[in-house]
């Protein structure tokens, strides 16, 4: 039953995280208003707290779930997802950074740093798919050592 419940609670913060940096990526575009910022700040806020709680629920599976933590300590394709996840969440400092920084300016960003920030999300996405490549690889035993 636990292991049942941490995977439902893994997969909804995995879903919530992605849909975030989805929308964070849609929202930022040219012609900013302040609005617009508080809104993007807030929804990062958000973003910060979910992958807190992916990390809770991913490593609460690794550890306490059906297969134990000896199971994952020795499987490449694990280290690998928490790399991924570790380099996605680096690639999210930028436009944190930006959306406090255009906050507290007070003006609306210009085009260039919205492009930016978008670049940076962008490459959040394109890392997401890694993810569920090596999990779907880890959970049927590849990549042991
Ligand atoms: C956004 C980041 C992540 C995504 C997209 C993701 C995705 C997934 C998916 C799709 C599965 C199911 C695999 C399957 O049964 O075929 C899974 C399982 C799992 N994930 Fe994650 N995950 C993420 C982050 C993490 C983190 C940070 C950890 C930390 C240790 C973690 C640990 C696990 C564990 C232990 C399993 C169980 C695998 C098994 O059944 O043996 N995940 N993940």
């Amino acid at each position: 039953m636990l292991d049942l419940a941490l995977a439902v609670a893994h997969h909804v913060f995995v879903f919530v995280l992605f849909g975030i940096v989805f929308a964070e990526f849609f929202a930022l575009r040219p012609g900013l208003g302040r609005d617009a910022v508080a809104r993007l700040a807030r929804l990062d806020l958000f973003y910060g707290i979910d992958a807190g709680l992916v990390l809770v629920a991913g490593f609460s599976r690794a550890i306490f779930a059906a297969k134990g933590w000896h199971y994952y300590e020795h499987n490449a394709f694990f280290w690998a997802k928490l790399a991924t996840f570790a380099l996605i969440g680096a690639l999210s400092l930028p436009p944190t950074l930006a959306y406090l920084r255009w906050q507290n300016a007070g003006a609306a960003p210009d085009d260039g740093d919205i492009k930016t920030a978008r670049f940076y999300l962008h490459l959040e996405l394109a890392l997401f798919p890694l993810l569920l490549v090596f999990a779907a690889a880890m959970a049927r035993g590849y990549g042991e050592f």
